[in-house]
């Protein structure tokens, strides 16, 4: 007998994005907030540089708007820019709220002479700097910003009665009702991993908040968890996604054997460190005066240039002119990981290179982060908002989970009354299938996966390796699809077949993009056309709700 769950609202994910919203909804609905793994898992926990705020007197909502645009290489949603900017200061406070202990100035006091005078309401945080940001205006948790958010936000809900939890539990598909003028959404099927079984969640409202799809290439500085699923869950549905072609690869992540997923924050260039080629040359100069403070798209592919001209494995990011109790006080955490692993960043140059790093595309949603399928939401880095556009300027992520998670929460309330139970949905149904005795095949696709995303649809791209990769990409599926309907679903089933999914939309927005663009860049097409516009992709089931 399947068992079925009855929530309100359903949120899936526990990042900044899942946590604000069940938190913000729990006075008025009871929430069920669903994780694969445990609760502080996902790339939210992370997280290293901080927030982007408007906090400093010094600073402007026009300014960080104008900012937010410049990065975003014209395709930035401009009343999404401005939507969430305006709401910077409410969502810091709100996380002050909860309990989230920002670095304050006092803390560096030795440092004060570089940051501008802060005033008003913040007076006393400190306030960071990175790429593409014209003054200090990241909120931070020394450099540990994302484990101060998650614990304590997981703290709050875990002593939540109005919300239950459910850990290692992995979401399959949503539940959609078609029967009606438009489709619905009712619920969703999800894998318990510790009995093995697939439940069934009703629920009112699902929102999906599982973060980005940056597994999908070989080197990233992504947590395990990010492989698509919102988007698979969602384009399945029938929901469109938009501008998937644009993949964030971050500059620094440490290049060390033992050092998987290890990023080195922006804040280290924010705060004066530079990018040396190995006899000590600095090259980014030569690329952009912004120089090391250039946006990431403009960094990463410097160094991409100069690792292929050079034939090395990697550059070099040097701070070592900043005191000792300089960087032990910023970066306490990359300072003692770095020593652990034999680097002395206080003396010694750490090794560094791109690594995928944020999807800036994603589900469509509009300002409250619903979907094109009635009472779907989408939140976080899951979701396309319009804020990004080509390229997402450094820490305006945090700021957009927390701003759309309060969104959604406001349009929920406001429509739980209205909002009826659909009709009970039907079971998961496992009387085809039968345990898996080659799971060899899932391992050997996520490799053969990951590896041909990274080297044909990566930093620097061009028309025949997007080819390459789609004819792979759709061997691939045919290949999973036919596993995937033979066997008991895994975890790893299911990853990877959301995966593969989300690999052929990149693959497909790419193609499609005849123009070299803030984070997609091809030397077919190496300029920008003169009007930039979306790549919106449709599902084949698609049905207009709105
Ligand atoms: P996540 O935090 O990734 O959470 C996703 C959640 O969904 C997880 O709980 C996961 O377990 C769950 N999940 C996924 N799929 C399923 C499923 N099928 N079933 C059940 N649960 C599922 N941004 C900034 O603004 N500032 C920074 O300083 C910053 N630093 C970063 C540093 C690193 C190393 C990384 C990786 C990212 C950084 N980013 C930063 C980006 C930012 O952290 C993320 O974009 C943001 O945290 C995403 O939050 P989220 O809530 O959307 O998703
Ligand atoms: C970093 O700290 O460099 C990451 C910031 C971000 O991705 O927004």
């Amino acid at each position: 007998m399947t068992t079925v769950e009855q929530f309100d609202v359903v949120v899936i994910g526990s990042g900044a994005a899942g946590l604000t919203l069940a938190l913000t909804l729990a006075k008025h609905a009871n929430v069920a907030v669903i994780s694969k793994s445990q609760l502080s898992e996902g790339s939210t926990y992370y997280a290293q540089g901080g927030i982007a705020a408007v906090l400093d007197a010094a600073d402007s909502v026009d300014a960080h708007c104008a900012d937010t645009l410049k990065a975003g290489a014209g395709l930035c949603h401009e009343d999404t820019v401005r939507y969430t900017v305006e709401r910077s200061r409410t969502a810091i406070d709100w996380l002050v709220e909860q309990g989230v202990a920002f670095t304050r100035e006092q803390d560096n006091s030795n440092d004060k002479k570089n940051n501008n005078a802060n005033s008003q309401a913040h007076t006393d945080y400190h306030l960071t700097q990175e790429g593409g940001h014209s003054s200090r205006r990241i909120i931070h948790a020394a450099d540990a910003t994302g484990k101060v958010v998650s614990e304590t936000l997981v703290n709050r809900l875990r002593d939540h009665p109005a919300i239950k939890t459910f850990e290692h539990h992995v979401a399959i598909d949503i539940i959609v009702h078609r029967d009606s003028p438009t489709p619905v959404c009712s619920g969703v099927y999800v894998l318990d991993c510790e009995n093995d079984q697939v439940l069934t969640f009703q629920a009112r409202f699902v929102v999906l908040a599982t973060g980005g799809a940056s597994k999908a290439y070989l080197y990233t500085s992504n947590p395990d968890g990010a492989s698509g699923d919102g988007i698979a869950m969602a384009w399945r549905a029938g929901c469109r996604v938009t501008n998937m072609e644009f993949n964030q690869f971050h500059p620094t992540c440490l290049y060390h054997p033992q050092a998987k997923s290890f990023l080195i924050t922006e804040a280290v260039r924010g705060e004066g460190g530079k990018l040396l080629l190995p006899n000590g040359e600095r090259f980014m100069p030569r690329f952009d005066q912004r120089a090391e403070l250039a946006p990431r798209d403009i960094v990463a592919r410097a160094i991409d240039h100069e690792m292929k001209r050079l034939g090395i494995d990697c550059v070099y990011l040097d701070i070592s002119h900043r005191s000792t109790n300089f960087i032990t006080t910023h970066f306490p955490n990359i300072h003692s990981r770095c020593l652990n692993l034999g680097i002395n960043m206080c003396r010694d140059p750490i090794p560094v290179v791109p690594a995928a790093h944020y999807t800036c595309g994603g589900v469509a949603v509009d300002q409250q982060g619903a979907t094109d399928i009635t009472n779907l939401y989408a939140i976080g880095e899951t979701s396309f908002t319009g804020l990004h556009g080509a390229n997402r300027m450094a820490s305006n992520s945090l700021l957009e989970c927390i701003v759309y998670a309060q969104s959604a929460a406001a349009s929920i309330i406001q429509s739980l009354e209205t909002t009826e139970w659909q009709p009970n949905p039907s079971h998961w149904d496992e009387t085809q299938v039968t345990d898996s005795d080659e799971d060899v095949v899932i391992a050997h696709n996520w490799d053969e996966l990951r590896r041909f995303m990274w080297d044909y649809v990566g930093i620097v791209r061009t028309s025949k390796r997007l080819e390459r990769a789609q004819h792979r990409a759709q061997l691939l599926r045919n290949e999973i699809a036919e596993y995937y309907s033979n066997y008991r679903v895994s975890n790893d089933l299911i990853e990877l077949r959301n995966l593969t999914l989300v690999s052929s939309l990149i693959i497909e927005s790419a193609l499609s993009r005849k123009e070299s663009r803030g984070l997609h860049y091809t030397l077919d097409f190496p300029d920008p056309l003169q009007f930039a516009h979306d790549t919106i992709l449709y599902p084949p089931n698609y049905r207009a709700s709105r």
